[in-house]
């Protein structure tokens, strides 16, 4: 055992890496039922690197029991936060009790592994003045920078200078509050400036903020704490910063992008799927991207019913991705992958990552009909997909691709689940319950 998959088990002990790196799929049996979806991986993991922010305790229920949060958990014992973990049959429930926090040396294997790490800067600059981060990993999308998240710091008063590939953030006077302005919208600096900001001397104006409901979710949760934030929900956020935080009990929102994922999968094999804690407004606009596309979601006191509209084939749609709420380019490859199956031409034209098409080859091999020229994918339907052996190269892409297998004919083949660990909780056992048919080995 490697020592970061050691600090991993120690800090997240319902984490067991599920054995075997292959899923085989026998795909063409429509998905029906009842589907429970996660707490939102997005949401999960600036909320608990809210945790940092307080000595008193923090709480939040429905945590994603995925790899990402595992990963998350144990930088966060490195940095001296207690973790208490229960189940209590309605998601992962995690304490934090970050009384004792410090700065301190952080694992880089375990940053590499998770983009998101980069969120602990933030809240470890406002509250230790410190921070020496590892340039951070995560998906091969494409280039991911974190200038504007440095900006802001600097911004905020903080010298940042990266030394051999680590980020050595320095407050030792503490955070001033400050006015910023994104250069482009960005989820991930909008987060680590809010978790900054809170702790900041003076009030804190964001503007071109994320809009992106997670960020609201964390708003709130800091509000809970006994922050002052205006503007949740909108493109300028005023976070008035250095009031004393306590601590608070907080419920992660529903995983959007899983949701949007399930409605794909229930389209393409021809299934109902009803998901329990869902509703339509929740896609922003995917939701009238997918209804276009011959998708009705109809909001029921059981949930979200998904189905294919006439039980025909579905019909191309032309979307591009952008920030919300327009539609996600998390959403991008699990839609594309439905488009494989739809009547006529589609195109999906993507604006928030440059290699975000890494799937493409992958679905080809299944049968699609897909043409990249630059930030646009034309995707010309084909009757059926067949399988075929595949990587997953990101969490999206890799989820994908399993829904591909569920709708194709024949045995398909996945490989890369470390992805799909990274982003979801066992969703090969909920959409098994519906009746996928999958075996991982
Ligand atoms: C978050 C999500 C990810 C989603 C993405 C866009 C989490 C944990 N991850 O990622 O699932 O796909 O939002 O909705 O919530 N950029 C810069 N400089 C920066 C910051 C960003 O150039 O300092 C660029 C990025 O390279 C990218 C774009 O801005 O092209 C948007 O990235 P951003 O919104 O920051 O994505 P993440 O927060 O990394």
């Amino acid at each position: 055992m490697s020592r970061a998959q050691a600090s991993i088990a120690s800090a997240a002990p319902w984490w067991q890496a599920v054995r075997g790196d292959r899923l085989t799929i026998q795909g063409g049996v429509p998905l029906n039922g009842r589907y429970e979806v996660s707490g939102a991986k997005n949401a999960a993991l600036p909320l608990m690197v809210a945790g940092l922010l307080t000595p008193h305790l923090v709480t939040l229920r429905g945590l994603p029991a995925s790899l990402d949060v595992a990963i998350l958990s144990a930088l966060l014992q490195s940095l001296g936060v207690g973790l208490q973990w229960s189940n209590t049959g309605d998601g992962l429930s995690l304490t934090m009790s970050a009384d004792r926090a410090r700065a301190g040396a952080i694992d880089a294997e375990l940053v590499r592994r998770m983009r998101a790490s980069v969120l602990l800067m933030g809240a470890l600059l406002g509250r230790t003045g410190e921070a020496d981060i590892p340039m951070p990993g995560g998906d091969a999308i494409g280039l991911r920078g974190i200038d504007f998240h440095l900006a802001g710091f600097r911004a905020m008063g903080a010298t940042v200078e990266i030394v051999d590939g680590v980020v050595r953030a320095r407050a030792p006077n503490g955070l001033k509050g400050t006015e910023y302005v994104f250069p482009r919208v960005s989820v991930g600096a909008t987060e680590n400036l809010m978790l900054a900001a809170v702790l900041a001397d003076g009030p804190t104006v964001l503007r071109n903020a994320a809009l992106e409901p997670e960020i609201a979710d964390l708003a709130y949760c800091l509000t809970g704490m006994g922050a002052k934030i205006d503007g949740i929900g909108t493109d300028m956020l005023v976070i008035h910063g250095g009031l004393p935080l306590a601590g608070v009990v907080h419920r992660v929102m529903p995983d959007r992008i899983e949701i949007g994922t399930v409605a794909c999968v229930a389209a393409m094999t021809g299934g109902e799927i009803t998901i329990s804690n869902a509703n339509r407004a929740l896609l922003g606009a995917a939701a009238p991207a997918l209804e276009s596309a011959g998708i009705t979601l109809k909001d029921s006191g059981d949930g979200l019913i998904i189905a294919r509209r006439t039980g025909d084939r579905l019909n191309g749609i032309d979307l591009v991705t952008q920030p919300y709420p327009g539609v996600a380019t998390d959403l991008q490859a699990p839609i594309m992958a439905m488009l494989t199956l739809a009547d006529g031409a589609s195109s999906i034209t993507e604006t928030i990552f440059d290699q975000r098409f890494r799937h493409v080859d992958e679905l080809r091999k299944m049968g699609a009909n897909i043409v990249v020229r630059g930030s646009t994918a034309v995707i010309r339907g084909v009757p059926r997909l067949t399988g075929a052996s595949v990587t997953g190269t990101d969490v999206r892409a890799a989820a994908a691709l399993l829904i591909a297998g569920l709708a194709a004919e024949s045995e398909t083949v996945l490989a890369g689940l470390d992805h799909l660990d990274r982003g979801y909780d066992a969703i090969v056992a909920r959409l098994t319950q519906l009746g996928g048919r999958m075996v991982r080995s």
